[in-house]
């Protein structure tokens, strides 16, 4: 969702501050702007445009701004008021003191509106933003008024940068909802603020500068030092000092981290688009992930500190999108190995639905960013019924991991590309870890099957490159088929949630209408959709379910409807019921949506990239779902 890098230094903001926002693009956004303290005039100086970075940046040629080491910027993604110039942050207080970038969504911005207009405050845009600015200004004329008036800069910079903290403690402490906010004050055009609650913010520190960023991204290619900022904590920054002290003013020492992933993580490197490049290092992904996690014959879950087997009796996944398609998978995985009972809910319905839980109950929650609200707010639920909760997550130090009591991560490094490829792959890899240990340790798995499992786990990243060899040929079928105006996705049992994710990664990117079910339920509806104008995805590989997928199709045939298969190496009988077949090597049954997964994300990827897609930023997508 939306942006924010900050900048204090000795070099000129602006260039830093626009590339910066480059690098977040991909969390999707309609709007940008960024805002610089003007030293020689003091005074705030802002420029904001409706739609892409580049456009921003046309408006700086022409409209140029002055040199400036201080500054803060956003990338806005609408939620309160349409996606225009007025919108875009940052924005002012009534004073023009304070400007303000913000990341959440601020829940009694009507009230606080209010009261504000009742002391007289004018209102410029429809955003939830501006009351943030306001308070600030608002509580910092206050400050002043009790007898610190009349402070310069020169005469008392010291005394100037504690009102300017106190006036953001003050607000801040009004504000409900999530937010993550950079703040300047033109009193104070030596530092910057920033605080959070829900929405993610890091520091990064510098040499003689420093930053704030909404993700690390953003700031990789200036500094690999980051402080993650705690919720409720105030970080008050010059360029040579970071203070942290909570909203209520105790002091916190910084904890500063190095980031582990390479400024090439974060670049194309050559593909054409991010979700290819993604896509192409699912097996390294896969690899790291086994060698990390299988030693010497056995499942190893570091990270996971909590005692399985004797005291859970029931398993709540919770996840949303692609991750809770990952969830879904879960069910059939840990069911399977573990007789566990689990129930996958979606994070937004299960956070509202009055859950039953109990201590033995054990949550699970999946996210990539680790940031998605939804699924922050079921974790909260869960701890507060007294259940535990372990997160499969890829982003070290999110807010999820934090929340947890136990944390897999799954490491697939940065996944820019808005639709999910490595980091989905990453999850239903660790699922299926997961399920083997359970089952391993509640002895409900024979040590032989579970033997074999592990041996045929490690197989697949090298079955993936054998897939990649033959990308062109899913090309061909791509080119082929994308003028569908709709498309069906069928799949049985454990590839029933591979149908779903299927057809999410095709909308998503390509717009194109498109339904995930299990096979079996098309006669209970789905198959009136079908007719010589629709494609139908069938994931067939060799399984118990595999006559009964057969019967499908022959049905579907029937119906003239075009089929694409993805099916298993050396299956000719598929050949003859569907139009292409994409064939995927020789596996274990329970493990195919390993497989199937890349053949269906790289269909999606070409036809999106026939149909002149925005493949790394779909239209109204963002990366990260950081408000309700
Ligand atoms: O970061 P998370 O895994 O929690 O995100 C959940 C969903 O928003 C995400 O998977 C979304 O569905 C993706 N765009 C799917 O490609």
């Amino acid at each position: 969702m939306c942006g924010i890098i900050g900048y204090v230094g000795t070099r000129s903001a602006v260039p830093i501050l626009l590339e910066g926002l480059q690098k977040l693009e991909y969390r999707g956004y309609d709007s940008s702007g960024l805002g610089i303290i003007d030293l020689k005039k003091n005074r705030i100086v802002i420029r904001k445009r409706q739609g892409k970075i580049n456009q921003l940046r046309d408006l700086i040629k022409r409209k140029a701004l002055p040199n400036s080491s201080i500054g803060i910027s956003h990338t806005r993604w609408a939620t309160h008021g349409a996606p225009n110039r007025i919108n875009a942050h940052p924005h002012f207080d009534h004073s023009k003191t304070f400007l303000v970038v913000h990341n959440g969504i601020i829940e009694n911005y009507q009230q606080l509106k209010t009261n504000l207009e009742e002391a007289g405050v004018k209102f410029v845009s429809q955003t939830d933003t501006e009351v943030i600015s306001h308070l600030i200004g608002f509580y910092y004329s206050q400050i002043t008024s009790d007898g610190n008036n009349g402070l310069t800069n020169e005469a008392g910079g010291e005394i100037v940068s504690s009102l300017f903290e106190e006036a953001v403690r003050r607000a801040v402490a009004d504000l409900e909802g999530s937010f993550a906010v950079g703040i300047l004050c033109n009193d104070c055009p030596d530092s910057l603020i920033a605080a959070r609650v829900g929405s993610p913010l890091i520091i990064g520190i510098g040499e003689g500068e420093n930053f704030i960023a909404s993700d690390v991204p953003a700031i990789l290619d200036r500094t690999k030092k980051i402080i993650y900022l705690k919720d409720k904590e105030i970080a008050f920054l010059t360029k040579d000092k970071v203070k942290l002290s909570t909203f209520t003013g105790e002091d916190v020492s910084p904890k500063i981290e190095t980031v582990k992933f390479s400024v090439d993580a974060v670049q194309k490197q050559g593909y054409a688009h991010f979700m290819l490049k993604e896509i192409h290092e699912q097996p390294d992904v896969l690899r790291r992930m086994f060698k990390e996690r299988l030693k010497g014959g056995e499942v190893v879950l570091e990270g996971m500190e909590l005692t399985l087997p004797q005291t859970i009796n029931h398993i709540v996944i919770v996840a949303c999108g692609t991750a809770y398609h990952a969830g879904l998978l879960g069910k059939y995985l840990i069911e399977g190995m573990a007789r566990v009972p689990v129930t996958v809910d979606a994070a937004s319905e299960f956070r509202y639905r009055e859950p039953i839980l109990t201590k033995n109950t054990m949550v699970i929650a999946i996210s990539q960013s680790g940031e998605t609200a939804d699924t922050l707010a079921a974790v909260r639920e869960a701890h507060a019924q007294g259940a535990k909760v372990v997160s499969v997550c890829n982003v070290v130090g999110s807010s999820l991991a934090r929340e947890s009591d136990g944390i897999l991560y799954t490491h697939a490094g940065p996944e820019i590309g808005v639709a999910s490829t490595k980091a989905y792959v990453a999850q239903i890899a660790m699922l299926y870890l997961l399920a083997l240990k359970i089952g391993r340790e509640n002895g409900q798995l024979k040590q032989a099957v579970y033997q074999d499992l592990i041996a045929a786990l490690e197989k697949i990243p090298d079955a993936y490159e054998q897939i990649l060899v033959k990308k062109s040929h899913i090309q061909k079928i791509a080119r082929k088929n994308s003028h569908f105006g709709c498309f069906l996705y069928l799949g049985r049992n454990v590839n029933y949630p591979s149908a779903l994710e299927g057809a999410l990664k095709l909308k998503e990117i390509s717009y194109i209408p498109a339904e995930g079910y299990a096979a079996g339920e098309m006669k209970h509806g789905p198959i009136a959709l079908i007719d010589e104008y629709r494609a139908v995805v069938c994931i067939t590989p060799q399984s118990d379910t595999y006559d009964k997928m057969i019967s499908n199709m022959q049905e579907i045939r029937a119906r003239r409807g075009k089929m694409i298969a993805i099916a298993t190496e050396g299956d000719e009988v598929v050949q003859r019921h569907a139009n292409h077949v994409i064939y995927i090597p020789k596996t274990k049954n329970i493990l195919t949506p390993l497989l199937v997964a890349l053949p269906f994300q790289l269909l999606a990827y070409y036809i999106a990239v026939a149909l002149n897609c925005d493949v790394d930023q779909p239209r109204n997508l963002a990366k990260s779902v950081t408000v309700e």
